[in-house]
């Protein structure tokens, strides 16, 4: 069964991994010689041909989209992929054209020169908002670990919602006193660096899950590439990998467009939550930014970051924009597929859901005309923000989710949206869902490296 799957994902799009499976071709052809493997290659062809009935009884809809789920790396651009390269493949071709999305038309600003932001732009709900650098609890003395998040209790945590002028947990906070970091430990030239950033775009690969995809160098600005500070967070382990397969960062610390940062001392066991540190609290990595946008590690950049903030902020007067998810919509449906792919411990999904559920999250509702957003699941892989009060605080708020329940953001994104605007109904969040095909259109995507 596991060189056909292989042969699956074989057929996308990576030459590495075709290469791999080819290796794995190879080494089956070499073990069929040792007549103690017959055996083996026996039942090897059994589960095959049992698969293949599977697969005919079932229908390979069913089949891919667990797989393109459970690898979260079968994407839809991805799909459209393989029905184009499946032709040269021997894959089953008329069941992949099932389920494609396409990028659609982004109508981009035509400039050569860099856009020009609206003097009116920055009307946006006005607070100040301050962040928990070290919690007041006696962690030494109650024998509480500190933790990157902080210890906030459910009254702090129901504060936090308003959008007054406060201060709230918001990650980076700190052990106590002569006691070593909670983590996200940064390198004082880098720190120094990124305190000088304006406006940026970043991404990050922890425990070498990805490989490294650098912006299209041709459809970024001489004015981007000059203002925009571009930045991959890694982990050594991932930079040490890299380095291995030729990606060394020069002596300004670069691959291309990307300045490469490293982080130690990782504040999470589990790599997809330190990877939310740098998604949702670019605010706080970069202090002085007005504008960051955020890329999975799983795609490339392929237009110019101003265009992009000109796009979907500017023009739309948002001051967050994040795409909705290219299927599910509804919460509920989010919560099955997570628990039927297994993408997380079923107990602790439940419990962050029925959380949810008690404190009043909706189902979505397509034919409510007054629904607030065309989705309460994203597809949270790209997103651009304006770094004001309310974006920083839904930022945080989110963030504090991911950090309280499980790491999986899509269950959490539409219950903080709703719950900070019922919060504060007189407040408006200028949050812009935008179509998922429009983030196919201005990145393009991969799959993540195959375990
Ligand atoms: C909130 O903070 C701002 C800036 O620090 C200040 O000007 C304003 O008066 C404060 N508002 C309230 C209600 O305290
Ligand atoms: C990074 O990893 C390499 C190889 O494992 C090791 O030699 C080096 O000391 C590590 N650096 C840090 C800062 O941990
Ligand atoms: C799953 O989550 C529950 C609740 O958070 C926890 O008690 C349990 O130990 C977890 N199970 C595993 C296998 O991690």
């Amino acid at each position: 069964m596991l060189p056909e799957r292989r042969g699956v994902f074989g057929g996308l799009d990576q030459s590495k991994v075709a290469d791999q499976n080819n290796d794995y071709g190879l080494l089956a052809v070499r073990r069929s010689r040792r007549p103690g493997r017959m055996r083996l290659l026996f039942w090897i062809f059994s589960f095959a041909a049992l698969f293949s009935i599977c697969i005919a009884t079932f229908g390979f809809k069913m089949f891919f989209h667990g797989v393109e789920e459970h690898q979260n790396i079968l994407t839809s651009t991805d799909v459209k992929a393989v029905s184009v390269e499946s032709k040269t493949m021997e894959q089953p071709k008329k069941k992949l054209r099932r389920a494609r999305f396409y990028p659609c038309k982004v109508e981009l600003q035509d400039s050569a020169e860099a856009p020009v932001e609206p003097k009116t732009f920055w009307k946006f709900v006005k607070f100040s908002l301050q962040y928990i650098v070290r919690e007041n609890i006696e962690t030494h003395v109650n024998h509480i670990t500190p933790r990157f998040g902080g210890h906030q209790t459910l009254e702090e945590r129901e504060q936090s919602f308003n959008a007054v002028n406060q201060t709230v947990h918001c990650g980076f906070v700190k052990g106590f006193e002569g006691v070593s970091n909670t983590g996200f430990d940064l390198d004082k030239e880098d720190k120094m660096y990124m305190n000088t950033c304006t406006v940026v775009v970043s991404s990050c690969i922890f425990g070498s899950s990805d490989f490294l995809r650098r912006p299209t160098s041709k459809m970024i600005s001489q004015y981007s590439k000059e203002n925009v500070c571009f930045i991959m967070f890694v982990d050594n382990d991932t930079l040490v990998k890299l380095s291995k397969e030729g990606s060394v960062p020069d002596e300004k610390r670069s691959i291309g467009l990307w300045r490469i940062v490293v982080v130690s001392n990782l504040p999470y066991d589990d790599m997809r939550k330190t990877g939310k540190v740098p998604k949702f609290l670019s605010h706080r990595l970069f202090p002085s930014a007005r504008y960051s946008i955020w890329l999975d590690s799983k795609l490339r950049l392929h237009t110019d970051p101003m265009l992009l903030i000109e796009h979907f902020l500017w023009r739309n007067k948002a001051e967050y924009a994040i795409s909705n998810h290219y299927t599910r919509h509804c919460v509920w449906d989010e919560v099955q597929q997570n628990k039927r792919l297994n993408k997380y411990n079923h107990t602790a999904i439940d419990q962050q859901f029925l959380f949810y559920q008690s404190d009043g999250l909706p189902k979505f509702d397509p034919s409510d005309p007054n629904k607030p957003l065309p989705s309460y699941v994203p597809e949270g892989s790209f997103i651009v923000r304006a770094h004001t009060p309310m974006s920083n605080l839904f930022s945080c708020l989110w963030f504090n989710e991911v950090d309280r329940f499980t790491s999986r953001d899509q269950l959490s994104f539409g219950y903080t949206f709703l719950k900070l605007k019922r919060t504060n109904p007189d407040k408006r969040f200028a949050l812009h869902m935008f179509k998922d095909c429009e983030r196919r259109a201005i990145t393009k995507l991969f799959h993540h490296r195959n375990p």
